[in-house]
């Protein structure tokens, strides 16, 4: 989502509608302003793109020099007027990036002490509670959005204005960005850099735990302890376009290293170790329902099949159900066989496919209960995946909460993908009893371990420049992988091919001697996934034969695997991840491969040719 604040002596509303436009990259499926002016405060929110606010605005001016606005990506309750943000309550706006955990227990407290909601949303909590603070008597905004805070746990990064402090905005972070801009006789507000360029290049970052309060005057700072804090200002050099992509050359590669925040997101929330369990917020599937399935067919497009493939591979481990992976766009065709007791489960980013939808509304219409893995919330799919045709069968989205995916080419949607479908596969083996709490605990302390572990390959982006170099000159590329890493290796070589335009075949390490073997030459680059697993000494013999061959190798080993990297000319390493999550961290080597051999080539990284981010037609 995007935030945008202003207080000075200009009108606001303009000015804050435009930093709202340069956010609109962030969310984008509803917006609001809210203004204290002479008339106390006003806010207007309305669905969709920020063209409908705009138009809101030009019917209901709102007059007035300090104010706040958003731009919504929707992770609770769907885009609507009700749910856009500013969230009001007790003359107190407010709005919010992020998630607050505990959202569902403080609004029961709030609810009980009399008050009222207006919205599904997270974020309206925070707005009960300053004015609650506010009414019990803290001192100022300030305190009252600490009181606030002490309260809620999650993420956040918010921002809040009151009738009753028309010259005041505070804001605070925690986990979600936020920054602070300094002008003459004003100061801005903005989730994001370009939001506020045009006006001031003089920015400070709030830092986790601080809070900043932004009068015309200047911006006072205090850190987690309350105490004030001394921040100097840094100058922002870049220009607008690149602050949009937080100083990376293209959004795929900013997306790239988004990946730990991303599946922390996805993890957020839903881990309980106590119980050794999962809690999937909006999936509904009893324990019954859980033990008396009989199959569970995914059927997904593109990336998220491949998420499915491996998905697969965590179901079947972990719950023991026998699982098939269908393309949607052949499972609606296929006559298929599904009935009351085959769980359909629907992959997709964008919620939009149609290929995914057609098969969703195929499968209910022949008794198969359905449910999603999403990243927007409230498309299409997750709609359809609301009711069930029966009453009382499973039914429900998991949003993977990965945050606006604007490349083309799927990075951040896939590793959520596969972290939620994780969380799945620990939560079916819980239900079904095939998966007991000791070891269900083993498997999530593993999973939480995941976005440090893709910290560690990150920070190795050099070590595949050689690679790249080596490929972009390359016609054709083979990806080869087993087991786990047999979808990693398909997923390796659609990046490539998406975004590059050579052609590149991922295949089971083992199928090679059946076909493949025979394009082998010095001209072909052979990208092995070799990581320690099942079966891996037989990854290590497929080496051999592509060597033998004149091939070249180049591999993705586990760390401190000598023997597998000796017998590739270049070897990027990954931390020992349990199998079921190895491909979390293996795919971000050939996620960068395929970045960097496109940018060499300079072909247009974020949005390929002919190529759409999301397919709505058949
Ligand atoms: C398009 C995109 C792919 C994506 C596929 C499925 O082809 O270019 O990146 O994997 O659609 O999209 P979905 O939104 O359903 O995951």
């Amino acid at each position: 989502c995007g935030i945008v604040g202003y207080v000075g002596s200009r009108p606001c509303v303009d000015l804050i509608v435009a930093g709202l436009r340069k956010l609109e990259y962030r969310g984008y499926d509803s917006a609001g302003v809210a203004v204290v002016g002479a008339s106390g405060l006003a806010v207007a929110r309305s669905k969709g793109k920020l063209k409908n606010l705009v138009a809101l605005l030009a019917e209901k001016p709102l007059p007035g020099t300090t104010g706040i606005g958003h731009t919504r990506w929707a992770t609770h309750g769907k885009p609507s007027d009700e749910n856009a943000h500013p969230h009001c309550y007790g003359g107190v706006a407010v709005v919010h990036n992020g998630i607050i955990e505990n959202h569902l227990e403080l609004k029961g407290a709030l609810t009980a002490k009399g008050h009222v909601f207006s919205s599904e949303t997270d974020t309206e909590i925070f707005a009960h509670l300053v004015s609650d603070a506010l009414e019990g008597g803290a001192a100022d905004l300030a305190g009252a959005v600490r009181t606030a805070l002490a309260q809620v746990s999650g993420t956040y990064a918010i921002a809040v204005v009151s009738a009753r402090r028309p010259e005041e905005i505070v804001a605070a972070k925690n986990a979600s960005p936020l920054v602070v801009g300094f002008g003459q006789g004003e100061s801005f507000l903005a989730s994001d850099v370009p939001a506020i360029l045009e006006h001031t290049r003089d920015v400070v970052y709030l830092e986790e735990g601080e809070l900043a309060l932004l009068t015309p005057r200047g911006i006072r700072f205090e850190g987690p302890d309350g105490r004030p804090l001394e921040k100097q200002p840094r100058r922002i050099e870049w220009s607008a376009v690149a602050a949009e992509k937080e100083g990376h050359k293209h959004f795929m590669h900013k997306e790239i290293f988004e990946q730990p925040r991303a599946v922390a997101d996805t993890i957020r929330g839903r881990i309980s170790l106590e119980q050794g369990d999962v809690v999937l917020d909006g999936i509904e599937l009893s324990e019954a329902q859980a033990r008396g399935l009989e199959r569970l067919v995914v059927v997904a497009c593109g990336t998220s099949w491949h998420a499915g493939c491996s998905g697969a591979q965590m179901i079947e481990a972990l719950a023991r159900l026998p699982t098939e992976v269908e393309l949607a766009s052949e499972f609606r065709y296929s006559d298929p066989i599904v009935g009351p007791r085959t769980l359909v489960v629907a992959i997709s980013q964008s919620g939009e496919t149609a290929d995914t939808l057609a098969a969703v509304k195929e499968a209910k219409r022949r008794g198969a209960p359905a449910i999603a893995i999403c990243n927007v919330v409230g498309s299409a799919i997750p709609r359809e995946c609301a009711e069930a045709k029966e009453p009382g069968a499973p039914r429900g989205t998991l949003y993977t909460h990965a945050g606006p995916e604007i490349g083309v080419a799927s990075t951040k949607a896939f590793t959520t993908q596969l972290a939620a479908l994780f969380l799945l596969a620990v939560r079916l083996g819980r239900l079904r009893g095939t998966l007991a709490a000791d070891a269900a605990r083993t498997h999530l302390e593993a999973l939480r371990q995941v976005p440090l572990w893709m910290d560690q390959v990150i920070r190795q982006e050099p070590s595949v420049m050689p690679v790249a170099k080596r490929c972009a000159q390359a016609r054709d590329v083979l990806f080869l992988g087993r087991g786990a890493q047999y979808p990693v290796a398909l997923e390796g070589a659609l990046k490539l091919k998406e975004i590059s335009y050579i052609h590149a075949e991922g295949y089971a390490a083992g199928e090679m001697k059946h076909g493949p073997i025979a394009l082998i030459d010095e001209a072909l680059p052979v990208v092995v996934l070799a990581t320690k697993e099942p079966a891996y000494e037989k990854t290590l013999g497929n080496m051999e034969e592509v060597r033998a061959r004149g091939g070249l190798v180049f591999a993705v080993v586990s760390e401190g695997d000598t023997l597998a990297a000796g017998l590739a000319e270049v070897a990027l390493t990954v931390p020992h991840a349990p199998p079921l999550l190895a491909p979390l961290l293996s795919i971000l080597p050939l996620q960068f491969l395929a970045y960097h051999v496109a940018d060499l080539k300079g072909t247009d990284v974020d949005q390929p040719r002919n190529l759409a981010k999301s397919v709505t037609v058949e």
